[in-house]
């Protein structure tokens, strides 16, 4: 068994903050584990960071009108903050826009270059002429040759779910100009995971069949049965680390290419910063190297960065990618886009001091090895019934009747007592269980300790025996104050919160796992505990209300919001907004331009002036349809020609549902040359 563990997390992209499906389904098992494997006295690294790259982030500012930088600055430390509130105990937790980063990613790039492990492919690919810059494949939309909708992406079709690429769209259109793309040629380096294909199947299909989860190791194989492709590791974007290569201005390295080694990067600074040595986790065999991803990720994870450490030489493989399956939020699936989540920051507000509530019952709810759901009834209900009921219920029992017959101090009782068997088995159960990744059961077995210990004061009846058989009464709190600490130590991976509580209310310290089955007594006779703590509280059904109907209401406004609506353009200045000049104007003639089908000619009335305008409604309206018509004129537009007609000014247009092209017109009719703005 190895003595180190370098346990990562994916790295959240910095594009939002994180919800209860991030935190579910990585960030709180993968923290269980990594408090577990400290509890076991394994040396443990474990790093996390900002994912400050990628399309995620550039499209998110370019929505708000911002710089990429503008927006990783912004949601890198909500969601650090985030983490730390609930208790996530990354040893680092850094992000990819660090110079660390930088050097390391580089470095790495350059290794595996001068190592001649990368193939050099001229490809076409789309580029906006007019933003002069290649296009990613999510900066692409046209229409989905598959299933028809006109807002499929060059990546994927979200309507159908297609996987597509931009050159099978129909009609392609830039999404940063609404231009049509044009194909030009670029270099880009590839790695060739086709070579590496035999490694991977020796290495995972037939060395790791049983000991991976199942949907990680299927995914794995069906990749490998339909064959690996070079891909390539570098993009045309201005927005990630720069490919380090003297030909390659313009390029920088692929999003996964360089988040992955991030992991490496925030080791490296974290052992800079605490006298370690990182080779001694990546490097050594003497090192497990575990992932806790999502489901979305494995093929990066157990296919292109394993191809990447292996290409580059000097590292260990993982020995095990737990991957997470998705939740669900009341039944749908969760989206940033649509805030159809429950966001961590937001918990952390207004459920103060309930962090351990939300570790709780995500961890019961985690979607180990299939898709789950959260609710917030369910939430209310295992709070109620479990925490406060079951848990917190025992423990209050337990302090309040020692303080109560014994001034706080544990009575004496039988050190042989065959119930003390319960803890040891809970804390072997929970080891077998988290070192199988199997975050359910443990927590199960948690809670059939509470369980068990509640029964016993039931059945015990302390505060009857007390009366007439006293030996009695103090044997059976001497017993329970032994489970009650029990509980205080093997609760510490799931809620630390709540552990570090009960441990000061039993005055007692930490245990590593192993003393916790090899002592017998966790706390002796004539040891002063201190007062009784609310654990938990009861949430009343307002408290769920509210957030319920918090959801419902994301849900309204999401049916008014144009799922179809272009991103907003760059930000204005009102400066620039003035330079406009809008006025209401009526059409006096219309006719049809000879030989353009689209093209009607207009003469107007814009209070200013009359003048003639050119305009594409041709297929929307007749002449006659046009005149008499009150419309808005942008006025100081320079004049254009059009089919040789000298156009002064453009009539505003919109779509209406159909597509039909109609006049942008005022709500009433008002006197032409009237400003608009
Ligand atoms: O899917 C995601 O959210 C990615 N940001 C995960 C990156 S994990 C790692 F490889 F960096
Ligand atoms: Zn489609």
């Amino acid at each position: 068994m190895s003595e180190r563990k370098m346990i990562t997390a994916a790295l959240p992209y910095a594009n939002g903050p994180v919800h209860i499906g991030h935190l579910a389904g990585v960030y709180i098992p993968a923290d269980v584990y990594a408090r577990f494997q400290r509890r076991l006295e394994k040396e443990v690294a474990f790093i996390c960071g900002s994912d400050e790259h990628g399309i995620p982030i550039t499209i998110r500012a370019k929505k708000e009108g911002v710089t990429p930088q503008d927006i990783v600055d912004k949601y890198h430390e909500i969601i650090k903050k985030s983490f730390s509130d609930l208790g996530i105990s990354f040893d680092e937790y850094s992000r990819t826009t660090s110079k660390k980063h930088y050097e390391v990613s580089q470095d790495f790039f350059s290794t595996l270059y001068n190592k001649r492990k990368f193939t050099e492919e001229i490809s076409e690919q789309y580029f906006d002429e007019q933003a002069n810059e290649f296009l990613a494949d999510r900066y692409i939309v046209g229409t989905c040759p598959n299933c028809g909708n006109d807002g499929a992406y060059g990546d994927q079709c979200e309507k159908c779910g297609s996987t597509l690429s931009p050159s099978e769209l129909i009609n392609p259109k830039s999404m940063l100009s609404g231009n049509v793309p044009v194909l030009k040629e670029t270099k880009n380096w590839y790695l060739p995971l086709n070579e590496y294909e035999n490694f991977l199947n020796e290495w995972i299909i037939l060395g790791h069949k049983d000991d991976w989860k199942p949907n990680v190791y299927g995914q794995v194989k069906s990749w490998l049965n339909d064959g690996l492709k070079p891909r390539a590791m570098t993009r045309d974007l201005n927005w990630g680390v720069p490919v380090p290569l003297p030909d390659a201005d313009g390029k920088v390295l692929y999003v996964w290419f360089d988040a992955p080694i991030g992991y490496i990067s925030f080791t490296q600074e974290w052992a800079e910063k605490n006298g370690k040595n990182w080779k001694d986790y990546w490097q050594n065999e003497n090192s497990d190297l575990v992932h806790f991803i999502g489901k979305d990720n494995i093929v990066f994870h157990c296919i292109i960065f394993p191809a990447m450490m292996k290409a580059h030489g000097d590292y260990i493989m993982p020995t095990n990618v737990p991957a997470f399956e998705f939740l669900n939020l009341e039944n749908d699936k969760i989206s940033t886009s649509r805030n159809w989540a429950v966001w961590a920051h937001e918990y952390v507000e207004e459920f103060p001091g309930q962090q351990d509530v939300l570790r709780y019952a995500l961890l019961s709810s985690a979607p180990e090895t299939k898709d789950n759901n959260f609710t917030w009834k369910d939430f209310q209900t295992k709070n109620n019934s479990e925490l406060v009921g079951i848990f917190g219920n025992f423990i209050n029992r337990v302090a309040v009747l020692i303080h109560k017959y014994y001034n706080g101090i544990v009575p004496e009782g039988e050190v042989n007592a065959p119930e003390l068997a319960e803890i040891t088995k809970a804390a072997a159960e929970i080891k077998n269980f988290l070192e199988n990744f199997e975050f359910r059961n443990a927590l199960s077995a948690m809670m059939n300790l509470a369980r068990f210990g509640n029964q016993y004061l039931q059945t015990e009846e302390p505060w009857k025996t007390i009366k007439d058989h006293p030996e009695k009464a103090a044997h059976s709190l001497f017993v329970a104050a032994q489970i009650a600490v029990g509980l205080a130590q093997i609760s510490e991976p799931f809620m630390p919160f709540s552990s570090e509580k009960l441990l000061k209310m039993f005055n007692v310290s930490q245990l590593n796992w192993k003393e916790i089955a090899s002592e017998k007594i966790l706390i002796k006779t004539g040891h002063q505990i201190n007062p009784a703590e609310l654990l938990f509280s009861k949430i009343e059904d307002e408290t769920i209300e509210f957030q319920i109907q918090k959801l419902e209401n994301t849900k309204e406004s999401n049916k008014k919001t144009n799922p179809k609506a272009n991103p907003m353009k760059d930000e204005i200045q009102f400066d620039d907004f003035t330079k406009i000049d809008l006025r209401t104007a009526t059409i006096l003639t219309a006719e049809k331009v000879e030989k353009a089908d689209k093209l009607l000619k207009f003469t107007v009335d814009t209070g200013v002036d009359v003048r003639t305008v050119v305009s594409g409604v041709a297929e929307s309206f007749t002449p006659e349809q046009c005149v008499g018509k009150q419309v808005m004129i942008l006025l100081n537009l320079a004049p254009r020609k059009i089919r040789g007609i000298e156009s002064q000014g453009m009539l505003l247009l919109t779509n209406n549902a159909d597509g039909k092209l109609v006049f942008v017109t005022p709500d009433e009719t008002v006197e032409n040359g009237v400003e608009i703005g």
